[in-house]
């Protein structure tokens, strides 16, 4: 085939390539779904390695991960050279909380940039590629990649384009740094939405493959990103009161100035919840109440005392009575967890076991392309 090289690539990546990695050490790759963003990262770190340099990838590909699951912003190490991204292993990875960037933009956003730092800091490597997400196109898209970049402070910038789509950017970053452009190669494959969903599932599976079940105490850990832990819960004392004299059962209550939180058993009625209200002094909050089956399923991260991000794990059980969580992780037994990170992804349960499947995911518009 014409203009394509001898391993299958097109041959304006084996020009530009020498270029590119000849530009500076930090390369993000920029483009839509399925533009050939994560085929090049890996012709790239090969062609890295084979120039006598050393290397780490970002997988800032919360959707369509290849190096650690979805859901996160994952960093590696490649050592040799490798057929797809999915070989590198991971070092490390920044909790996104979710399979999307939307709604998700800053974690997307902070994550990218704390592993270029933990790169740089861990290995000083002469390159480190940074492979993204294909969500570009509307408000959303741009404000992701125009901050991303901004941040970041890349020397190289690549930007794969079918039809002059990434202008706007290439236009700002040619002042900046080295912009190159690549055309989206013919050979390139759109994944349907099928598909996507596919290669999550088989992400997950293979991460929580060795996963164990672990009880962590509440009194030890603090919450965060989520709908608990915002505000003071309230002594269990108090809470038995309140519980005895709403003759239901309270299992947390917390507040803040802003707003408070029940989680019930059964749910309170317009004037009970104004009742707590008083009791709790929050006549200028909101007061919400959850159900303790909210918690099942979720997606959290495991972070240790010094906020690093162990592992992720799915909350099995959420148990106030017993004022410990159940979270089922590949986390190494015996290691100290001090704080949980809730995402916003959910997986439905079967008999307490994760059901990685299709049933999680809601499908976009019969046709449309899926920007995750
Ligand atoms: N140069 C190429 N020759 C042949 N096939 C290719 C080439 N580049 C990409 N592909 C194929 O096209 C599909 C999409 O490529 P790739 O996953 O690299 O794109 P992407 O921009 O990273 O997509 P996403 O939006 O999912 O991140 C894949 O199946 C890949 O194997
Ligand atoms: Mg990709």
């Amino acid at each position: 085939m014409s203009g394509v090289t001898e391993a299958g690539f097109p041959q304006e990546w084996q020009q530009k390539a020498a270029e590119i990695i000849e530009s500076g050490r930090l390369i993000v790759l920029v483009g839509g779904v399925d533009s050939g963003k994560t085929t090049f990262a890996s012709y790239l770190v090969n062609r890295i390695m084979e120039a006598g340099l050393s290397c780490a990838v970002v997988d800032a590909d919360v959707g369509q991960a290849s190096i650690g699951p979805p859901a996160v912003i994952s960093l590696g190490f490649p050592e040799s050279p490798v057929e797809r991204l999915s070989d590198i292993p991971m070092d490390s990875f920044y909790f996104a909380g979710a399979i999307s960037p939307q709604n998700h933009l800053l974690p997307c956003v902070v994550g990218t940039k704390k592993m270029v730092e933990l790169a740089r800091k861990k290995k000083n490597p002469d390159r480190i590629v940074v492979d993204t997400t294909g969500l570009v196109r509307g408000r959303v898209g741009r404000t992701l990649k125009a901050y991303k970049l901004d941040l970041l402070e890349p020397d190289v910038v690549v930007f794969f384009q079918r039809r002059k789509e990434l202008e706007d950017l290439a236009r700002i970053w040619e002042r900046r740094a080295k912009a190159f452009r690549l055309r989206v190669a013919a050979e390139v494959q759109r994944k349907t939405f099928e598909e996507r969903a596919r290669n999550r599932e088989e992400k997950w599976r293979l991460y929580f493959a060795e996963s164990t079940r672990h009880e962590l105490p509440l009194k030890e850990l603090a919450f965060s990103r989520g709908i608990l832990g915002a505000g003071q819960p309230l002594e269990r004392e108090e809470r038995e009161k309140l519980s005895s004299s709403l003759g239901k059962k309270v299992l947390w209550a917390e507040s803040s100035s802003e707003q408070g939180i029940l989680v019930v058993e059964e749910r309170l009625s317009e004037d009970e919840l104004l009742w707590v209200k008083a009791c709790l002094g929050l006549e200028q909050a909101d007061l919400h109440q959850l159900s303790p089956l909210y918690f099942r399923g979720l997606l959290v991260a495991l972070i240790s005392e010094g906020g690093e991000a162990r592992a992720l794990g799915i909350v099995q059980e959420l148990d106030f009575e017993g004022e410990k969580i159940s979270i089922l992780s590949p986390l190494p037994a015996g290691e100290k967890i001090a704080e949980i990170q809730f995402g916003s992804y959910r997986f439905p349960l079967i008999n307490g076991q994760p059901a990685f499947q299709r049933a999680a995911f809601r499908p976009p518009e019969h046709g449309q392309p899926s920007e995750d």
